[in-house]
This record gives C-alpha cells, structure tokens and sequence, in this order.
C-alpha cells in the first residue's frame, strides 16, 4: 500500500494505475465498520483507496475537533491488511490552503436532525467530499448506513451536480451487544460504555412494536424514549421517526420509516438508527 499526502501524488498514482477505482473516505482511528466498506470497496473495484482526514470545516467551535482520537500507525496495518493500495493522509494545509473559499451548500435533506444541532456540519462534510472526489475521480465511494443523513446529503450532492461516482450505502456494523461501532467509542469509560447498548435496545423496541402493527409516530417515539429514560447515564437528544429520503419527520407510518436516535451518553454524543421496512 502506498501513503501519499499531497493531492499531486494521488493524481500521479491515478495516472500511472488507471482503471475502475473505489474510493473509502474516512476521519481515521478505524474500527470493523470501516474495513467493512474497505472489504466491499476491494470486492467491486480493481483499485481501492482511502482517504484518513479529520476535516475541519465540519466540526462545531464546541466540537471535538482537537481530541478525535488518532492512531495513523495502527490505521495503516489494517487497511493494509484489507487490501487498500493508496492511503490519502493530507495534512490540513493541502486541503485547505491560505485563501480557501468555496463551500457546497447542501440540499434540504441536510437541514433537520443533525443539521439543526450541528450548523454548517453538512455543509463542511459535503465540501471535504467533493473535493476527495475531485481528487480521486472515483468510479464508487463507499459510505455507511451509521450516518445515515450524511449518506443522503452526499447521494444528493452525487446526483444534483451529476458527479460521476456511483455512492454505495453499506450496512452498520455492530458490536455484540448492538452498539454500533463509531470512532468515538473511544471517548466511553465502562460504564458509559455498557450504558451506550441502550441506543440499540431502544430501536429494537420500536422495531418490535412497528412489527406489532403500531403505525403511530407517537407511540414509536414513546417507545424509544421510554427504553432510554430507564438508562440513567443517557441523555436525549432527539429520538426521531423521519423519511428515510428527506429526513423530514413522518405524522403516520405508512411505507418506509427511518427511526434515528442523537443521544449523549456522559460527555460524548452518540448516533444510531434502523430502517423499518414498508
Ligand atoms: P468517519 O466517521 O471516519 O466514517 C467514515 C465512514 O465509515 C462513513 O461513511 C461512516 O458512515 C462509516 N461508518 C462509521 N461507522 C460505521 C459502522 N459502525 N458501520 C458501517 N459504517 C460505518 O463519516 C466520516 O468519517 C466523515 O464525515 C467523512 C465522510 C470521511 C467526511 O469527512
């Protein structure tokens, strides 16, 4: 595996290789649900890359922009391991030089949820991912289903400004007991950590009594909360069932219902949600 840090190098590596190549964009200190997408990307590409930047533009002033957690060593051996051929690690600098000005302005799906709790968020995920793909040229980029609002911003983007890069959504990868895998795991003492199951015990619970036959928003929402409000350590931040398109909040269930879950868990904000079927 190659690691390159200037945008030169990956255009230079593009040229030499040639060829379908698929791309992994990611904030580093990877966990399994990465490498799921480095597998999937391996399996459908005849060349994959990643990309580990802690992109600033899409952090809060209050964020935790200067504590995410990194550890470029370890990230190296496992995408090695999974087969990546080139690993983009700019430094800040190369991506946002002295005099950078040019930001996407997401579509509407970017507006709720954690568009309205995280201001300008999307904005600076939808930019530091054009650019990547402005860098690579990817034929595919692989995202996770973890972010799901995220994944529609940039299918969104992909489509309005018809970019030439098919985006594949891949599935969350969760530890045993449900917690969806997330970087920011990390940030968990034990007790947080054993508290942190109750997001997906709490979508279980909605999924259940959706499986029931409840169709009412409501008592879906009631149902979340009433599983998180037993976990004492946890706070809501918002526990939604939305459109899984415009992420706009649904008065009735009557085909596909994205339940999505914000909650703080000590110090350290956590996201979660499940797809309920038609
Ligand atoms: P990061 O949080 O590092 O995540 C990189 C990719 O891994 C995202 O597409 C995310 O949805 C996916 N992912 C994270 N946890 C996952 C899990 N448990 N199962 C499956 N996929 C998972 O998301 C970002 O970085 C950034 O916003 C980025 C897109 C790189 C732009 O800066």
């Amino acid at each position: 595996m190659r690691l390159v840090t200037t945008v030169q190098e990956v255009r230079a590596w593009h040229r030499e290789a040639g060829g379908d190549l698929g791309l992994v964009p990611t904030m580093g200190y990877l966990h399994d649900g990465h490498l799921s997408l480095l597998r999937r990307a391996r399996a459908e590409n005849p060349r994959v890359a990643a990309s580990i930047f802690v992109n600033p533009t899409q952090f809060g002033p209050q964020e935790d922009l200067a504590r995410y957690p990194r550890d470029l060593e370890r990230d190296r051996m496992l995408l090695e391991a999974a087969g990546c051929d080139l690993l983009f690690v700019p430094p800040v600098k190369e991506l946002y030089p002295q005099g950078f000005d040019t930001y996407l302005e997401p579509a509407a799906v970017a507006r709720p949820l954690e568009g309205e709790r995280r201001p300008g968020h999307f904005r600076g995920v939808a930019t530091v991912v054009l650019k990547l793909f402005g860098i690579f040229e990817p034929s595919r980029a692989y995202f996770g289903q973890k972010d799901a609002q995220q994944l529609a911003v940039i299918r969104r983007t992909a489509r309005d400004l018809e970019l030439p890069v098919q985006v594949v959504g891949c599935p969350i990868v969760r530890e045993a007991d449900g917690l969806a895998l997330s970087s920011r795991n990390s940030y968990l003492n034990p007790e947080e950590r054993q508290a942190a199951a109750v997001l997906h015990r709490a979508l279980r619970s909605a999924q259940a009594a959706h499986a029931g036959g409840e169709r009412g928003v409501d008592a879906l929402r009631s149902a979340m909360r009433s599983v998180l409000a037993a976990e004492p350590r946890v706070r809501v931040d918002y526990a939604s069932v939305a459109d899984p398109e415009s992420f706009q909040e649904l008065s009735t269930v009557e085909g596909p219902a994205l339940l999505l879950l914000a909650v703080w868990v000590g110090q350290t904000r956590l996201i979660d949600n499940l797809l309920l079927g038609a």
